[in-house]
């Protein structure tokens, strides 16, 4: 990461990928360190990186970021599609994937805008490496309900992805112990199973299924027949999008259309219901968490997390700081360079204390 003192007078900030609690608190925590400490003007970039190609931006007062703190959502807009390094164009109605990199650089330059803070997740800070190194001056801020991104220990979005689904799991287990059924919840987190295991060992569920273990179905029947035998007649089993069973796949969604269509994952909750069902006769039931737990109020860790993080974005840009990510480390705030973050995911270790401890209070990771 670049250090030298720039002339810092105006700066962006773009929110870019799925939505996340804490977006506001981050652009508010930007804004308002931006303004009232150092005297920059602010500009919001609308829906992310396409709002970056198509020039279309506006002024950011502490008006305009007054009030948002505990708002869900962002009020400036995101896009999880456009890359302006490879960016779909018809050009004579033909389709093309096109660089429109400087472009994009170059619609902040008209405005005067000399840093950018990019608030996002992997693919974003993939992007804004690859800014970066096209002499834009930028920061990251590791976003994402998944908390897959390398390079911090938090990203800002999960401990609220985590309550939600920690209480919905809650409340799936009265009903299940009612009608003495398993229910499956599936929980989002792409290819990392972090918001399955804090979700699932704060609800007490039985079966922990993640991507990082590819389960063994037999293993899961046989835990649960044997919790029945011992007169537990309901199971809660917490799965991950991206599990998929051992020798099998993960279910995925892609257009092959689009190239900057993102793979969608979903749908294992359903067919392990049915293979469950299938093999113990017992009667399941899936349940699907989706955006819910993306959406509304951030928790208090969030806001406090998300305040951080703009606020040290702004000061490292000021700093002559560029091509870094702001990051935890313990409770710690610190930065890692964005080339370092760029193209790897964060996912769960076997040695992983919190999973450890699940397994010491007899929950099953399904093998
Ligand atoms: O990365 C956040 C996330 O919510 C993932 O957990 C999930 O796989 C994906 O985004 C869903 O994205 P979309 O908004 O495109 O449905």
């Amino acid at each position: 990461m670049a250090k030298t003192k720039p002339a810092i007078s105006a700066i962006g900030v773009l929110t870019n990928g799925g939505d996340c609690p804490g977006l506001n608190a981050v652009i508010r925590a930007v804004s308002k360190t931006a303004i009232m400490q150092y005297g920059l003007t602010v500009f919001g970039i609308e829906d992310g990186y396409l709002g970056l190609i198509q020039n279309r931006m506006r002024l950011l007062d502490t008006a305009d970021v007054s009030n948002i703190l505990t708002q869900g959502g962002t009020i400036i807009g995101t896009s999880n599609t456009a890359n302006p390094f490879g960016f779909q164009l018809t050009v004579n109605g033909k389709d093309s994937i096109v660089d429109v990199s400087d472009m994009a650089i170059r619609n902040l330059k008209k405005r005067g805008i000399d840093a950018l803070v990019c608030i996002g997740g992997d693919g974003s800070q993939s992007i804004a490496s690859k800014l970066a190194k096209k002499g834009l001056r930028i920061i990251g801020v590791p976003k994402t309900i998944d908390n897959d991104l390398f390079g911090t220990d938090r990203t800002f979005g999960f401990d609220t992805a985590v309550f939600i689904a920690t209480e919905a799991i809650d409340r799936v287990h009265t009903t299940a112990s009612s009608h003495h059924r398993v229910m499956i919840v599936e929980v989002m987190g792409r290819n990392a199973g972090w918001i399955a295991l804090h979700a699932g060992t704060a609800s007490g569920a039985d079966v922990i299924l993640i991507p990082e273990i590819p389960y063994d179905l037999k293993t899961v029947c046989k835990y649960i027949l044997r919790r029945s035998r011992y007169g537990k007649r309901f199971s809660i089993v917490v799965v991950s999008e991206g599990a998929r069973p051992r020798g099998g796949k993960q279910i995925s969604h892609y257009d092959k259309n689009d190239p900057n269509f993102p793979m969608r994952l979903g749908g294992i909750g359903q067919q392990l219901a049915a293979d469950i069902s299938q093999k113990t006769q017992l009667e399941c039931r899936a349940i699907i968490l989706g955006h819910v737990q993306r959406g509304g109020t951030p928790t208090p860790f969030d806001r406090a997390l998300a305040t951080r993080f703009g606020y040290e974005a702004v000061r490292l840009l000021m700093n002559g700081c560029t091509g870094c990510m702001v990051a935890l480390r313990g409770d710690k705030i610190s930065s890692v360079s964005l080339e370092s973050v760029a193209g790897k995911q964060k996912t769960i270790r076997s040695s992983n204390h919190l999973m450890a401890a699940a397994k010491a209070v007899g929950t099953s990771f399904g093998v």
